[in-house]
Parts: structure tokens; sequence; C-alpha cells
């Protein structure tokens, strides 16, 4: 687990991804985080649709992200804060804190399996984080060693 400044290094580097969220039909702006094990850091955020329930999590973006730059081992944190966007143009966490959505929660899985890693998931919220293991988020999980 890192220590409380990298963990907020993190959280604001999801804070500035969710400010390239597309969402103008919920108006939740959500930014995602992933850091790799040397120290990479990946971004997502969500991107909402027309037909409103094919909404991409930033999460998963960042998921996506990550694979188009090679990535899929290592993923050792995430950092996710969301929102809607102040009258400054700022975001405005809310006060729960963003926990991952459960299609996320198994995307992350894929990347966590893959690299044999147990990422810590911050959720980010207006006055703080709080914590868990993605495996605590998603016990027995089921993952690419199930179909060997
Ligand atoms: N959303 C995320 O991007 N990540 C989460 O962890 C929770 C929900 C998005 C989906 C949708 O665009 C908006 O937030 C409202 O649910």
């Amino acid at each position: 687990m890192s220590d409380e400044t990298t963990t907020r290094d993190l959280l604001e580097a999801a804070r500035g991804a969710a400010l390239t969220a597309y969402a103008p039909y919920s108006g939740f702006h959500v930014g995602a985080a992933f850091r790799f094990d040397d120290g990479t850091v990946i971004t997502g955020s969500n991107f909402e649709n027309a037909s409103y329930g094919l909404a991409i999590c930033a999460e998963t973006a960042a998921a996506i992200a990550a694979n188009l730059q090679g990535r899929r081992t290592g993923l050792v944190e995430v950092a996710i804060m969301g929102g809607p966007l102040g009258q400054d143009g700022a975001l405005a966490p809310t006060a729960a804190p963003v926990t991952p959505c459960g299609r996320c929660r198994q995307v992350m899985n894929e990347l966590a399996q893959l690299g044999g890693t147990d990422p810590v998931v911050y959720s980010g919220h207006a006055t703080g984080w709080i914590e868990h293991r993605l495996s605590v988020l998603l016990p027995a999980a089921f993952g690419p060693a199930n179909l060997e």
C-alpha cells in the first residue's frame, strides 16, 4: 500500500481525468487512475451514450487505455473520484465514496489476475477516501484461471 502522499496524487490524477468525462445524461463525472508497479499512471473517464444503458465507466475506460498501451500486468493501485461539476467547472466530489460498479470490479479483476496482483482501490469522496483490496470488493472472482 502506498503512503498518504502518493495516494493523494493518484486521487488527484483521477480528479483530473474526471474533467474529461462525457456525462451529459447523468451529470456524474468520474475519473479513474490506475497505477502500475513501475509507477506508470493510466487514466480513464466515463463516456456516456444517448442510449443510456450503454455508458462506459471510468474504470473500464482506464482498463482499455492500459491495454492500448500494452499494460496488462502490474496493476497495483486504483483511485476513483466522481461527482458533478461545480459552476467553476471543477469536480465537486460527492459525500459518498465512489466505489466501482460490479462490471468494473470484474474488468479490473482481469488485469489483476493476469498480473497476479490484488490492487488497492481508493474510492474518493468529498473529504477523503476509503480503500479496499479488489479481492474484498470482488471475492471468489471468476477470472482467466477459471477457463484453464
Ligand atoms: N460510473 C463510473 O464511471 N464509475 C463508477 O464507479 C460508478 C459509475 C459512471 C457511469 C455513469 O456514466 C455515471 O457514472 C452515473 O452512474
